[in-house]
């Protein structure tokens, strides 16, 4: 069983890649909506929260956890696999991919959480990837929001989304990447996409992260072959979440379990 966290609805979009991989592997996801957002939680708060996840994760079955979410990432996962006796897999905004991608005068913009931005991690792979290069940090505590809520799909909303976005990362030139550095922001692609025009290429590292379970998976031997279930917790209001995420899933129905940690 493959474990996945995230703060609420963001990891999902790694939790859909995992799904379409690994349809006989059972997969239990968590959003932590009981206290979403990570964005700005002090980093001891974020590594005894996930500490607590990890744990009911661990007891439920996962043998493998997937920290779908860049805040969680930066902050905890060090924590974590200090931790616990089992692998985890992080997310991390494709800075690497945008620089190898990108001619050396292209700019790179990473939309992303304060958390994030001011972690060590993402410090260390702007230096070792974005040496040299306008590498532009953009945090939007909106644009998580927007997705949790579901309200992006609200033309007022996506107007505003749209207008802040612009505002923030300013003129686009020819050949700019703009990286996702948040799970939510995935599902915000297309609104972004038509925000800042068709010379941005925009870059999300979800189906990456699913193929570095799958390669972690036969290291450590385990069972691809169970039932195949899909199970989903939640530590805040599980109505909202179920309505919220099958929505984002194109589901019909989730059945999500309110869990306490
Ligand atoms: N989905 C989370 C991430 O990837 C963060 C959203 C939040 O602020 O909780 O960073």
């Amino acid at each position: 069983m493959i474990g996945i966290f995230d703060s609420g609805l963001g990891g999902l979009a790694v939790w859909r890649e995992l799904d379409l991989r690994l349809p006989d592997t059972d997969l239990l996801y968590l959003a932590d909506n009981g206290a979403f957002p990570y964005g700005p939680r002090p980093p001891q708060f974020l590594k005894d929260r996930t500490e607590k996840i990890a744990r009911a994760l661990i007891a439920r079955g996962a043998g493998l956890i997937v920290v779908a979410c860049n805040t969680a990432t930066v902050v905890a996962i060090a924590h974590l696999r200090e931790r616990f006796d089992i692998p985890f897999v992080g997310v991390e905004p494709p800075v690497k991919v945008a620089a190898e991608l990108a001619a050396p005068d292209e700019p790179i913009y990473v939309l992303l959480t304060e958390n994030t931005a001011s972690g060590e991690k993402y410090a260390a792979l702007v230096e070792k990837f974005g040496a040299g290069r306008k590498v532009k940090a953009v945090c939007l505590a909106l644009l998580a929001r927007v997705v949790e809520d579901g309200s992006f799909r609200e033309p007022a909303v996506a107007r505003e989304v749209a207008r802040t976005v612009r505002e923030a990362v300013g003129d686009i030139s020819e050949g700019a990447k703009v990286v996702l550095g948040c799970t939510h922001y995935v599902f915000l692609r297309e609104l972004l996409q038509e925000a800042l025009g068709p010379k941005a290429t925009i870059l999300e590292p979800s189906r990456a992260v699913a193929e570095q379970v799958l390669r972690l998976m036969t290291e450590n031997g385990m069972p691809q072959e169970e039932a195949g279930k899909r199970e989903f917790l939640c530590t805040g209001d599980p109505v909202t979440l179920s309505l919220n995420a099958a929505r984002l899933l194109d589901a019909k129905k989730l059945e999500v379990e309110r869990v306490d940690l």
